[in-house]
């Protein structure tokens, strides 16, 4: 069983129903889960997870969704590799590898997206959504096609090729926006509200998130039960730096690990770096920047959580380390040399930032320090976000996969978008209640209050 209890508002505190929501009416603050911690220590061992499946599920009673129904594609519980190598030529004793370019769709996507997918099912969704910077993207298109779900994907149009194919194979409806991710962002935020469907970074984002606390938990059970000294982690949104905290701190409140005040520091991209930008200011507040770098996958020029980031990397004492594209790729390279793992941009821009964290005496030689990869290169390979690609990227990949639509709109709105036939069902809010959970009432009805207008359909 799931102990999730409420949602959560993250500033004003106020307290919500588990439902497809995900911003407090009152403050407009985030909404994260909270859960009945006392029930879940009772429950949860290290016998109990470690006689669970090979996969992030071993840990379904730490996530907010039943793990019965739970969709399962195998994410998760991948290498922690002791980085001898590399570790010796920086000079680290301890440096360990967290290599989630081995989930099913190579990256760590796939933990928050599982998540997602399984609760988007029980409030009874028939269409999976997202807006993505491409790992995303392949993420939400494979879950779907395994939950039987639509899958509607919307992504920059200069994406690499690869990362458009690693969609397309599972025919989603695939829509890229002339801009980039913080315009398709804003465009979904609108779609969201006039269309009933599961957005998993968006109306999902509570239980989304929780996904990634996954990672922070298989590293202190594959430490031998033991929490990480210091964790480096990639930042676009700031979501996968945050909740690997909260995991190493669910761990230690559960009693199965010993506190080790872990602390937390993270890396970006010099032409995408509004978060390490605002630290460096000694600033909480995010100036929003336009992304400029091949980090395409870390390109968030306006970090949902970018301001918890900064408050967990004060609480920690962490760092926040930012590399040039130069040595983004160099970085690609010494992990491949040194460890063989042959990681994406935001591989390199983690490994570049360790050093730089460490030539700035961050990192302490004899931590148990972690490096999170977070995705493999493999679906990244041709253009990168060239001129030419962002002239022909999207029409050579509908060349690519015949079955999947591929349409280019305007980031204008919602409203400007290509309509097609009436939605059945449309005025069916399929975001029902879970059993047995109180709600906050229909939100579809609130939509319909709003005099929204039906009938019209994305893409083709
Ligand atoms: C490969 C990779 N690493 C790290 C991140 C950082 O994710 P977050 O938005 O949770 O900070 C992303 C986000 O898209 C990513 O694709
Ligand atoms: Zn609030």
């Amino acid at each position: 069983m799931s102990f999730a209890k409420n949602l959560k508002c993250r500033e004003c505190g106020r307290d919500y129903p588990l439902d497809p929501i995900h911003v407090c009416e009152f403050c407009f603050g985030p909404l994260e889960v909270f859960y009945d911690y006392e029930a879940m220590g009772r429950a949860v061992t290290r016998d109990h997870i470690e006689r669970g499946p090979p996969t992030m599920w071993r840990y379904a009673e730490l996530l907010p969704c039943n793990p019965e129904t739970a969709v399962d594609i195998g994410t998760g519980l991948t290498p922690l590799v002791r980085a001898r190598n590399l570790g010796r030529l920086l000079g680290l004793e301890r440096l360990y590898i967290k290599n989630d370019c081995q989930n099913p769709t190579w990256s760590f996507k796939d933990r928050v997206v599982s998540v997602a997918t399984s609760v988007a099912r029980e409030f009874e969704f028939d269409t999976l959504a997202c807006a993505s910077t491409g790992n995303l993207a392949n993420s939400v298109a494979a879950h779907a096609a395994r939950a039987g779900m639509k899958a509607r994907v919307f992504i920059p149009g200069d994406l690499e090729q690869g990362k458009i194919i690693g969609s397309a194979i599972y025919s989603p409806t695939l829509v890229a926006v002339d801009g980039g991710y913080d315009e398709v962002n804003r465009l979904c935020s609108e779609v969201s509200d006039k269309y009933p469907w599961a957005f998993v970074n968006i109306n999902m984002r509570p239980y989304y998130a929780e996904g990634s606390k996954t990672l922070g938990y298989e590293v202190g059970e594959q430490l031998g039960w033991r929490a990480p000294d210091h964790c480096i982690v990639p930042l676009a949104s700031g979501s996968l730096y945050t909740k690997i905290y909260k995991g190493i701190k669910e761990l230690a409140w559960l009693g199965l690990v010993e506190w080790q005040a872990t602390r937390m520091s993270g890396a970006q991209a010099e032409g995408c770096s509004p978060i390490a930008e605002a630290w460096n200011r000694r600033s909480f507040l995010i100036k929003p920047q336009k992304p400029n770098t091949i980090a395409k996958s870390l390109a968030i020029g306006n970090p949902a959580d970018g301001y918890y980031a900064l408050k967990t990397m004060a609480d920690t004492n962490g760092a926040a380390a930012t590399v040039t594209d130069d040595e983004v790729v160099e970085g690609i390279q010494l992990l491949a040399e040194t460890e063989g793992i042959f990681a994406e941009t935001a591989g390199g821009v983690v490994i570049s930032g360790l050093r730089r964290l460490i030539e700035d005496g961050h990192v302490r030689s004899d931590e148990v320090s972690l490096s999170a990869q977070p995705s493999t290169l493999l679906k990244q390979h041709s253009r990168n976000g060239t001129a030419s690609s962002r002239r022909r990227g999207v029409r050579d990949d509908r060349q690519a996969s015949r079955e999947v639509h591929v349409c280019r709109v305007a980031h204008q709105g919602a409203d400007h978008l290509e309509t097609g036939p009436p939605v059945r069902n449309r005025h069916k809010h399929p975001a029902r209640r879970r059993p047995g959970r109180p709600g906050l009432g229909d939100p579809g009805a609130r939509r319909r209050a709003r005099g929204d207008r039906p009938g019209s359909r994305l893409g083709s």
